[in-house]
């Protein structure tokens, strides 16, 4: 029987186990992924034992407890620790979601903390979403309108226009989508996955933007756009609550739409 192996370099190993201080009576362990790229060994998951009832409620907060008081060198990225800015993205139990809006409370038993997954790693927790923000660039998601607006005047919306950008301007590329979609996973050199497929629809169902044509000429292609399988993993993980899938349908519904 043929067996496989995984490569030597593609292992998790265990790393150091920091005990919480003696006394502390409400436990839990955070495990977290610790990788030096100075250094030569395989990416460790390191296990920190946290006294819970010095620690506020979100992973976030574990993790920042555990760089102030613990290991100083863990490294991940936050900013405005209230699920807007989208930088905390990571691999929490399982799943891919915000750290500082995941409650440490919905996980039973060890906390297992892991960068976005199928990202190229920087430094522990922290991806490298170079491509990603390249790809969000090529949709050039900015306002084009050439039509002249008189001096002073604004582009305006009816209500009903502005609704059709609900569910779409709330996003916070976080990329928990994108990285929890299997399409992307083997073919995110050309598919622009669901995080960009979303923003780019965002666009093209702005009553203001004049664009819509050359957007859909762009996304017309087998990769960029048709490597969508309605998967549904991104609609499911979005700590958001929004549907990147509905919005890779409306585009594909608008290009056979025009085709006629
Ligand atoms: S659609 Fe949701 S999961 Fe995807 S990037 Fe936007 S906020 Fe993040
Ligand atoms: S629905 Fe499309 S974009 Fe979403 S996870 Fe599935 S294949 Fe990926
Ligand atoms: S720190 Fe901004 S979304 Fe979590």
């Amino acid at each position: 029987m043929v067996e496989f192996s995984l490569p030597k370099n593609s292992t998790i190993g265990k790393g150091k186990t920091y005990k919480a201080a003696a006394g502390a009576k409400n436990t839990k362990k955070f495990q977290v992924y610790r990788w030096d790229p100075e250094g030569e060994g395989n990416p460790v998951l390191d296990t920190f034992e946290i006294d819970l009832d010095e620690c506020g409620p979100m992973v976030l907060d574990a993790l920042i407890k555990i760089k102030n008081e613990i290991d100083s060198s863990v490294t991940f990225r936050r900013s405005c620790r209230e699920g807007i800015c989208g930088s905390c993205a990571m691999n929490i139990d399982g799943g891919n979601t915000l750290a500082c809006t995941k409650a440490i409370a919905e996980v039973s038993g060890d906390v297992t903390i892991k960068p976005l997954p199928h990202m190229e790693v920087v430094k522990d927790l922290v991806p490298d979403l170079n491509h990603f923000y390249a790809q969000y660039a090529s949709v050039e998601p900015w306002m084009k309108a050439d039509t002249p607006i008189a001096k002073n005047e604004e582009r305006k919306q009816s209500p009903e226009e502005r609704e059709m950008l609900t569910g779409l301007d709330e996003c916070i590329l976080c990329a928990c989508c994108s990285t929890s979609c299997p399409s992307y996973w083997w073919n995110s050199e050309k598919y622009l996955g669901p995080a960009i497929l979303l923003q780019a629809y965002r666009w093209i169902a702005d009553s203001r933007d004049e664009a819509t044509g050359d957007r859909l000429d762009e996304l017309e292609d087998p990769f960029k756009l048709y490597r969508c399988h309605t998967i549904m993993n991104c609609t499911n993980t979005c700590p958001k609550g929004l549907n990147p899938a509905k919005a890779i349908g409306k585009i594909k519904e608008l290009i056979a739409e025009r085709k006629g």
